[in-house]
């Protein structure tokens, strides 16, 4: 695998120019993006799209979402667009928004998994916008894992997870956000957020304020696994857990059936001795620093080989929703 570092000026319209040829040529890119990395086909092209299923080992039930440069090509993937579309592009494209519409004749059912609907976004990252104007095709792109795995938000993770399966990998260090677009279905009325992310639903909800957060009464046809319940999950289990006392924490270890040296911790607001534990992680203050760190501190306690990722509980705020949601859909044994 060709694993271009964008560390050099110089070094960037050539990466676009490649990852571009290899595109056109119907080949994958796992490319940089403001959320996570993304595995990259052109989107009009079912052959090409077909690679990122067997790649990611992703069930052909599972729509993916196409990346565009424009609100003209946006338009081009939708039968319709409707005026709500516009509104909320104008306030949140581009950037970690997906909006779900109506398909138009141009994207292949294999991009839609067959649906009348497709996820539509424009990401903000400059690597794919400058990608997006050399190329002129939309880009279909899930996220660069194989499926059910947690997101790679750094080059280093896709190299992991991708090495010897795809031919070409753009690297510009971590993603701003770390944490997947939000998903909004614009089909239903009123409109039903799919999946939580990088965009909160308290700043959509300004733009719709009729805005539905009813998950379960998505109809199974809307297949968004992100709404699946384990999903986004570490391969070490994981739990979540409060704790007064230092003291009270090693016991509810051993409630676990685990100890301190097999667990790595990632606190957030506690204080615990770090030289106990297998390693203990200082998770940021805010939010927005906390997505941005929380996969790659999965993937690194991976690497440990830790037998257990224990997160001390997060605040109950609206705006830490999206952390919440993804320690849920990680925590293991299912509750
Ligand atoms: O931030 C992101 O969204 C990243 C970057 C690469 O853009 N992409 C990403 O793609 O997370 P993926 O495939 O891992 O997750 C896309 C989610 C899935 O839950 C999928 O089911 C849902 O969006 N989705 C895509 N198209 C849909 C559609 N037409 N209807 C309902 N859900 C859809
Ligand atoms: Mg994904």
């Amino acid at each position: 695998m060709e694993h271009w570092v964008l560390d050099s000026p110089g070094i960037f319209p050539r990466a676009v120019e490649r990852a571009r040829d290899v595109l056109a040529a119907g080949d994958l890119v796992a490319i940089p993006t403001e959320t996570v990395y993304g595995l990259a086909a052109n989107a009009l092209n079912p052959g090409a799209v077909q690679k990122i299923f067997k790649v990611k080992g992703r069930p052909a039930t599972n729509p993916v979402i196409v990346h565009v440069g424009s609100l003209d090509m946006a338009g081009q993937c939708a039968k319709n667009w409707p005026p709500l579309a516009t509104d909320l592009a104008r306030v949140f494209w581009p950037g970690p928004l997906t909006l779900v519409v109506t398909r138009s004749e141009a994207i292949p059912p294999v991009v839609t998994a067959g649906g009348s609907t497709v996820g539509i976004r424009w990401p903000r990252h400059p690597f794919v916008q400058a990608l997006l104007d050399s190329c002129n095709f939309p880009l279909a792109a899930p996220s660069a894992n194989p499926s059910g795995t947690i997101s790679p938000t750094r080059g280093e993770h896709v190299e992991k997870m991708l090495r010897g399966k795809i031919s070409l990998l753009i690297d510009a260090g971590p993603c701003l956000h770390g944490i997947e677009s939000t998903v909004l279905d614009l089909t239903v009325d009123p409109p039903r957020l799919l999946r939580h992310g990088a965009i909160g639903h308290e700043a959509l909800r300004r733009v719709v304020p009729e805005l539905s957060m009813n998950f379960e009464d998505a109809e199974p046809i809307l297949k968004s696994p992100g709404r699946l319940e384990r999903h986004y999950a570490p391969v070490t289990p994981l739990r979540t857990a409060k704790w007064g006392k230092e003291q009270e924490l090693a016991l509810q270890l051993a409630e676990m059936g685990t100890t301190a040296a097999e667990t790595v911790v990632l606190v957030h607001g506690a204080t615990i001795s770090p030289e106990r534990y297998r390693d203990v992680r200082v998770m940021p203050p805010d939010p927005d620093a906390y997505a941005r760190a929380l996969f790659a501190e999965w993937h690194r306690a991976d690497e440990l080989g830790a037998k257990l990722i224990l997160v001390e509980a997060p605040p109950e705020g609206a705006e830490w929703e999206a952390i919440r949601d993804r320690l849920r859909r990680a925590t293991f044994p299912t509750s």
